[in-house]
């Protein structure tokens, strides 16, 4: 949720800045700025996507530069609330990511002091403080403001005076880009890979004074050392390589997602996790902590552990977990997240370990913040993900909770490695349905025209209609409601017309005949009757208005294979209707915020 990115260095800064925040635009696109220093301040900045800026940019040959991208909190999305922000003297910028919590009582502070604010955000009060404890040492003014502030940040500051950026984070993540004789600074590596594979990732509470030709990084006052990192992406693995947009790439990329984390899992070493902690945790149960997609991710996972593992589970909301009486401390607490920067997810997995817990993070990004406070972490490499929408990252940490189960398995050895077998067949046979996806277009053309619809199933797949009416809501902008198929009789009948057409996952497994007859009593009231089948069912054609067929397969691993038609039955659906699919309105990737 909004991202910052920063330049020193003897290039031009403006266009690099501008590439970075492109780079970046999937945390935030409602309003941009950029603030260049050379002799004097320059200051650009509206509402709308960075294309838009830039094409209103004259050139400037500032070296120096921070810039921004916003996902509106406080404050409608204006030109006024759109950052950098400047203090009174107009030599001071500041770009933020995260919420200042105590600001309405530092600006009240600040107006009696005589200092002027012209947006409705928390940010600005950053600026104001620094230039109030401004006398002549930039670093001294920044640790003050420091000192004042409550909340969350990551931030950058830029000084007429100063030939440096100056940086800070609490709680938001900041990582410093390192080439040659320049520095850059980005809330995340996707933004550097054009210019540096070279990486530092700051760590809580640090600030740093960069300069063209280093870094100094201090935490606590004390100056201390920081890793240098090689960014383990390629650059085309940010770019959409050819395809319509990026959410069609990630969904494509899926094969090779499952391919690697196979590879990574077949041996069940599992990437040297500790599987003691994952076996102790037998006799004590597992609490899985997730939003949105991840937090349907541990639906499934909570299946798989109950069924494959035999170890009792309990799946929560991060947001309601970290607000419930849940007591927890014999638990191994996994908390699964794609960014690993949620912030409800954050806040749950410490919660679970202030009561004692064993801790796993389950995550796409290195470094990231989960991981900062787990015992361990899960990669699930997927990659970076460039869409709001998850999908392919989605599917890895499906394979991560099927390793997990698989693993802490109370199945006899010979069951699981003949289970492991089929996964290996998983790949081509993702591949076969991404081979014919445009069977789905008709059924995507059908969908496109109402407003309404629900995705129902039974079991594991349960999980993956509920994903499917996410998918479906977030970038089609259709009403979706995914339903345990079940409980659609306690109420939801009332709502279905031959104007709310069903979706429904079927699967051969202990599920499907009363599956089936749900959905006899959902065509009896005339809904438009849409169905995910194995090919080798006969029965559903008997009924069901569509059928999209997927390869046969163990009906465990059943929803690896639905998860990707539904991913394309939204993708279609969504391009149909003509939506901004990668950048859906109102979202941002990765929720910083509770
Ligand atoms: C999924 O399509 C959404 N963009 C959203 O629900 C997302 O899964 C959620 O915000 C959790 O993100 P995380 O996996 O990075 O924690």
């Amino acid at each position: 949720m909004c991202g910052i990115v920063g330049y020193i260095g003897y290039r031009e800064a403006q266009p690099i800045l501008v590439d970075s925040l492109e780079k970046l635009e999937y945390r935030g696109y409602d309003s941009c700025g950029i603030a260049l220093c050379g002799s004097t301040m320059i200051l650009r900045k509206d509402v709308g996507r960075i294309t838009e800026l830039e094409k209103r940019l004259s050139r400037c040959e500032a070296h120096r530069g921070i810039g921004h991208i916003r996902w509106a909190t406080h404050g409608k999305p204006s030109q006024a609330n759109a950052h950098p922000h400047l203090d009174c003297t107009g030599k001071i910028a500041v770009v933020h990511n995260g919420v200042i919590i105590n600001f309405q009582q530092l600006r009240e502070q600040l107006t009696a002091e005589g200092h002027h604010f012209y947006s409705d955000t928390d940010t600005e009060v950053i600026p104001h403080l620094i230039e109030k404890y401004y006398s002549g040492d930039l670093e001294q003014a920044v640790y003050h403001t420091i000192a004042d502030l409550v909340g969350s940040f990551a931030f950058a500051v830029l000084h007429e005076e100063n030939d440096v950026l100056i940086v800070a984070r609490k709680e938001s993540p900041l990582v410093i880009g390192i080439g040659d004789k320049e520095s850059f600074i980005a809330s995340d590596v996707s933004a550097l890979l054009n210019h540096t594979s070279r990486v530092i990732y700051l760590e809580e509470n640090d600030f740093a004074v960069i300069t063209g030709n280093g870094v100094r990084v201090v935490n606590q006052r004390h100056k201390v050392w920081r890793k240098e990192r090689e960014i383990p992406w390629s650059v085309e693995s940010a770019q959409k390589g050819g395809y319509e947009h990026f959410m069609l790439k990630e969904i494509y990329e899926q094969p090779t997602v499952v391919q690697n984390a196979l590879r990574e899992y077949l041996s069940l070493s599992g990437n040297g996790l500790n599987i003691d902690m994952i076996k102790n945790a037998r006799t004590r149960g597992v609490l899985l902590l997730a939003c949105g997609t991840s937090y349907y991710a541990t639906l499934l996972g909570k299946q798989l552990l109950e069924k494959i593992a035999k170890v009792p589970v309990w799946a929560e909301v991060a947001s309601e977990f970290n607000y419930s009486e849940m007591v927890s401390e014999r638990f191994l607490a996994v908390a699964v997240s794609q960014s690993g920067e949620t912030s409800d997810t954050v806040k749950a997995l410490k919660k679970a370990k202030s009561m004692g817990c064993m801790t796993l993070a389950i995550t796409n990004v290195l470094e990231s913040s989960i991981s900062r406070v787990a015992d361990q972490t899960l990669y699930t490499r997927a990659g970076p993900e460039i869409g709001v929408a998850a999908t392919k990252s989605f599917t890895a940490q499906l394979m991560a909770l099927y390793w997990l189960a698989l693993s802490s398995s109370a199945v006899e050895m010979q069951i699981c490695q003949s289970l492991l077998q089929e996964m290996r067949l998983l790949p081509d046979k993702i591949q076969q349905i991404l081979d014919n996806a445009e069977r789905i277009i008709p059924c995507s053309q059908l969908l496109a025209q109402f407003e309404h619809v629900f995705f129902v199933s039974r079991g594991l797949n349960f999980p993956i209609a509920l994903e499917g009416a996410l998918k479906m809501k977030e970038i089609s902008y259709i009403h979706a409601e995914g339903y345990a198929a079940g409980e659609t009789k306690h109420g939801t009948f009332a709502l279905l017309t031959p104007k709310t057409p069903v979706i429904a996952i079927t699967s051969p497994d202990n599920t499907y005949d009363v599956l089936l007859t749900n959905l006899r009593e959902m065509k009896a009231r005339d809904v438009p009757l849409i169905t995910i089948a194995s090919e080798n069912d006969q029965e559903i054609d008997k009924f069901a208005d569509e059928v999209i067929r997927i390869p046969d397969v163990n009906p465990l691993f059943s929803p690896l294979l639905n998860t990707v038609v539904v991913q394309l039955l939204a993708y279609y659906t969504a391009r149909e209707r003509g939506c901004s699919i990668d950048m859906p309105r109102n979202l941002a990737k990765s929720v910083t915020v509770e």
